[in-house]
């Protein structure tokens, strides 16, 4: 998914034009992708002939015609032998405008890779089989087209000859689509009539369909609108900040809003610094004004704290600046999307931390109906509330790409696990502020003489967890410290008994645990948690909500076989019968965290000598300073 990119901004070259094709082998995309490269010219003579000699093979019925497919069909060959597919970006030119085409298969689970084409993409070609007229993938396809900003639309109703060229057959199609685009919020849409192979109204108008008076697909390409739907008001995401020497200091970005003149008043959002443009400077030279597409340095005129990430905008016009949003979301992870999971978001150069609060329905990639969800998998698409930890300048999707679209990075493997559009800005969070107190977390721990700590227990079930967070809250409180013991089971039975063993239901159970122990700390206490917490990513979330040394990952390790062999509830033989589901270790994963402050190997040991190892550990200064 590398190709997938939250700062590529739509070209402000007009004399390019970057597409996408949408449909499947069955409707002829591939035949109609090489046609066109023929009629632009773009065949070479060797390629013609090897295309001659391989047609002929192919087609002893048919030894002239050419099977233009054979142009195009990579992505074909890779999809049968079980290679990963990617977009296979495709350039070529006619006198009067280059082209760059995004050709994506079009099943279903490829949805992500057609949602990464679209992403860049000004218009969109939507073919139609004559014969079977729109199908749920042709709605699907203009669906992912919409949600991902295209606009225009060029359908292409082929296959025109195996319906004997009627134009009553084209018509109906054509009216059907208009629909279609209407309810998908597709503004501009072409329909015309082709027969691929044959080339009519691809690069030639069709002397079979007199019919048809409009122009042809490669027309209606060189004449496409290639203006950015990017807004009129300046703005531009600070890609680096240029110091060569103290003498300068420029802004390097590129200018993806509006247009910016030397002395216009700016501001730095979204701290809101505000300064004037004292120059525009390129590679070549100086400019007096920069407009949207164009990659420059801007000089201010007075010394202001902005770095990457930051928005710098018209001050007369800056942008919405929020931290919670309604979004669409297409999941392109192979894990699934989790509520109150943390992820990497990427907007515009900016990179901030994310979680999804709630998913107020999915969205059924063919009809568009919208469903009840608790998690998004690979290729779903749902509406969420999401959450950043910091506040951002943005724009709606809508209204501007680059800083409306976004990016989910997963934060273990640093994979892009899903992609995004802002629609609007959630008010909550400008309402809600932080109250300040005037003893804080010191204060109340050295009252209590001790330092405040969060001691978290992980492992499996029967692992020993609150066995040994017991003996060891016994021995501290017998020295006499503060403590307080979180557990699992017990948190089941009140705070969280809404919850039960989905993942999803497991990342918010920690997800409350890991924040009502931090309260603890806050409160001045040493406080033992144990939970299975079986995914890192909750484990690591957990761990950031606390201060440096504060948090203490005890990895209870005692082998499956060996809990299962205690069994103490009896769970393990349940969910063996089958009586119980997600049981981890089980029929639910645990992964074994790789940073545990202390690493507990239980083989042979009694809890006792367990616990002490634990307090040892502790009192010698296990975290950064002894308790
Ligand atoms: S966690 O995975 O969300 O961290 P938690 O520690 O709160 O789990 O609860 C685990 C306890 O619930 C186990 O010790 C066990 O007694 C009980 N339990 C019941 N069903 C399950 C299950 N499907 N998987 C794991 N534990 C279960």
């Amino acid at each position: 998914m590398a190709t997938l990119d939250a700062t590529s901004t739509v070209s402000a070259d007009t004399n390019l034009l970057r597409f996408i094709t949408c449909g499947s082998v069955d409707d002829g995309k591939s035949t109609l992708l090489g046609r066109l490269l023929y009629d632009a010219g773009m065949v070479p003579e060797d390629q013609l002939a090897a295309l001659a000699r391989d047609s002929r093979k192919l087609h002893a019925e048919a030894p002239e015609a050419l099977d233009f497919a054979l142009l195009t069909d990579g992505l074909d060959a890779e999809r049968q032998q079980g290679i990963t597919i990617d977009v296979a970006y495709r350039y070529f030119h006619t006198p009067r405008r280059s082209f760059i085409v995004a050709d994506c298969p079009g099943h279903e689970q490829y949805t992500r890779n057609m949602a990464t084409g679209a992403s860049n993409a000004q218009l969109a070609v939507v073919l139609v089989d004559a014969r079977k007229g729109l199908l749920p993938q042709t709605r699907r396809h203009s669906y992912i087209c919409a949600l991902m900003g295209i606009r225009q639309v060029v359908v292409a109703v082929n296959k025109m000859d195996l319906v004997d060229c009627r134009e009553d057959v084209y018509a109906a199609i054509a009216h059907e689509y208009r629909e279609l685009a209407t309810q998908l919020g597709i503004t501009r849409v072409h329909c015309l009539p082709v027969v691929a192979p044959g080339g009519d109204n691809v690069g030639q108008h069709s002397t079979r369909m007199p019919w048809y008076q409009g122009p042809t697909l490669l027309e209606l390409l060189e004449s496409a609108d290639t203006a950015a739907t990017q807004g009129e008001d300046f703005r531009m995401p600070v890609q680096w900040v240029n110091r060569p020497d103290a003498s300068f200091r420029g802004y390097a970005g590129t200018v993806c809003g509006g247009r910016i003149a030397v002395g216009t008043e700016i501001v730095v959002q979204p701290a809101m610094r505000r300064a004037r443009v004292e120059r525009i400077v390129t590679a070549d030279g100086d400019l007096t004004e920069a407009v949207a597409g164009q990659a420059v340095t801007l000089t201010l005129d007075r010394e202001i704290d902005a770095s990457r990430g930051d928005v710098i905008a018209d001050a007369a016009r800056p942008a919405p600046v929020a931290d919670q949003f309604a979004a669409h979301v297409l999941w392109m992870g192979d894990e699934p999307l989790l509520p109150h999971r943390a992820y990497w978001l990427k907007i515009g150069s900016h990179t901030v931390n994310a979680r999804v609060s709630s998913i107020k329905h999915k969205v059924d990639v063919n009809t568009q109906a919208e469903l009840a969800a608790r998690r998004l998998d690979l290729n779903e698409v749902g509406y969420c509330n999401l959450e950043l930890d910091h506040a951002i300048a943005f724009e709606s999707y809508e209204a501007n790409r680059t800083l409306g679209g976004f990016i989910l990075i997963d934060r273990t493997t640093n994979a892009t696990v899903g992609c995004g559009m802002l629609d609007f800005a959630l008010r909550r969070a400008s309402n809600v502020h932080w109250q300040h107190t005037d003893l804080d977390k010191e204060v109340r721990s050295a009252s209590k003489g001790q330092r405040a700590r969060c001691l978290w227990f992980t492992g499996l079930s029967g692992a020993g967890k609150s066995t040994i967070a017991n003996l060891v809250e016994r021995r501290l409180h017998s020295l006499g410290y503060h403590t307080y013991m979180l557990d699992g089971d017990n948190l089941r039975h009140g705070l969280n008994k809404d919850l039960g063993f989905t993942a999803e239901a497991r990342v918010e159970n920690v997800r409350r645990v890991a924040e009502v122990a931090n309260l603890m700390v806050d409160a001045g206490l040493i406080v033992l948690v144990c939970v299975i917490s079986p995914f890192q990513s909750e484990r690591r979330f957990a761990r950031g909500l606390f201060d440096e040394g504060e948090f203490l990952e005890v990895f209870v390790d005692t082998t499956l076989e060996e809990c299962e062999r205690r069994d103490p509830k009896g769970l393990y033989r349940k969910a063996r019968a089958g009586e119980i589901f997600n049981f981890t270790g089980i029929d639910s994963p645990y992964e074994a965290p790789e940073q545990a402050e202390l690493h507990l190997l239980t083989a042979g040991l009694r809890a006792e000598q367990l616990a002490e190892q634990v307090v040892e550990q502790l009192l010698a200064g296990l975290g950064h300073t002894p308790l």
